[in-house]
């Protein structure tokens, strides 16, 4: 869960004066995704900082006030170009528009801000840009978020492809849990991380009836003591259609589970099978 605060007036007036992408105002917009980063940040921005998909700014600027100086990165010209117009009134932040892979930065980090989050790390370049900029952090620098764990479950749910439990949207979907929570995986970004995963689990049955896919929740590590649910922009769990078969309380659902973080969600394969 996250540690939820209520945005000051500072924090209100500031974001009401930023230009965003529509993407980025809805980020913006939650407030408990917000408030999980600004506490981390808190806690552990000093020296140098960098913000790696800094988007329209948010996160520089909220590090700004405990920072020496930040390194912006974002690729898309349109937002680092809103970025730059949101960080004219301070002279600690340089805007680099550039994938972040690209960069060659003249100082170590003493933090590097990274939110290039979506559920497991499928979809997004998270694990190779962290991957590929590490070699600039200090010895003794940290990573916000630290890590993530990743957790399944057995589900029915009534759909032919991937899609995304969007809770917080009017079309949410309809599925059933059948299984409890088992963590399959957990990462720490100050390692290298391998970008293929294969893992092998079992989900233990608790509740009769269809079982048709796999249900996968991200929990993020913003720090040890910070650890963030799926909000409303950030990681909703990721639903996985198997192929349908009838379960009864205490099956044992053994999966195997491959993706490559970065690779998109075509690149998702899965293989069920029961034992009574
Ligand atoms: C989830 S958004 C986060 C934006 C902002 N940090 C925030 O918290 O509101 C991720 C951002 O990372 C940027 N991005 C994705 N891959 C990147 C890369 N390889 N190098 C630099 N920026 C990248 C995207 O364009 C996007 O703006």
């Amino acid at each position: 869960m996250c540690a939820l605060k209520q945005p000051s007036e500072d924090f209100l007036s500031m974001k009401a004066k930023m230009r965003t992408t529509p993407y980025h105002f809805n980020l913006l917009s939650d407030t408990e995704r917000l408030s999980a980063f600004l506490e981390a940040i808190k806690q552990k921005a000093k020296g140098t900082v960098y913000d790696i998909g800094a988007g329209c700014g948010i996160l520089s600027i909220l590090a700004v006030p405990y920072s020496n100086f930040i390194y912006a990165v974002e690729k898309d010209s349109r937002s680092a170009k809103l970025a730059e117009s949101n960080f004219k009134e301070f002279n600690n932040i340089l805007l680099i528009n550039d994938d972040a892979r690209n960069v060659i930065f003249e100082d170590k980090a003493d933090l590097i801000i990274c939110e290039m989050l979506d559920t497991a790390l499928i979809d997004e370049e998270q694990v190779p840009v962290v991957n590929s900029i590490l070699k600039y952090l200090k010895d003794d620098g940290e990573i916000i978020p630290q890590g993530i764990l990743n957790g399944a479950e057995a589900i029915y749910v009534d759909r032919d492809s991937i899609c995304y439990d969007d809770e917080f949207e009017s079309s949410r979907i309809n599925y059933q849990i059948l299984s409890n929570l088992v963590i399959y995986s957990e990462f720490n970004f100050k390692n290298l991380i391998e970008e293929y995963v294969e893992t092998e689990f079992e989900l233990e049955i608790c509740k009769k009836g269809t079982f048709s896919g796999i249900k996968i929740t991200t929990f993020t590590l913003l720090t040890n003591y910070i650890i963030c649910g799926p909000t409303p922009m950030l990681n909703p769990p990721l639903l996985i259609p198997t192929g349908k078969m009838n379960v009864n309380i205490g099956d044992i659902i053994k999966v195997k589970l491959s993706y490559k973080m970065g690779g998109g969600l075509d690149s998702i394969q899965t293989r069920v099978k029961k034992i009574s």
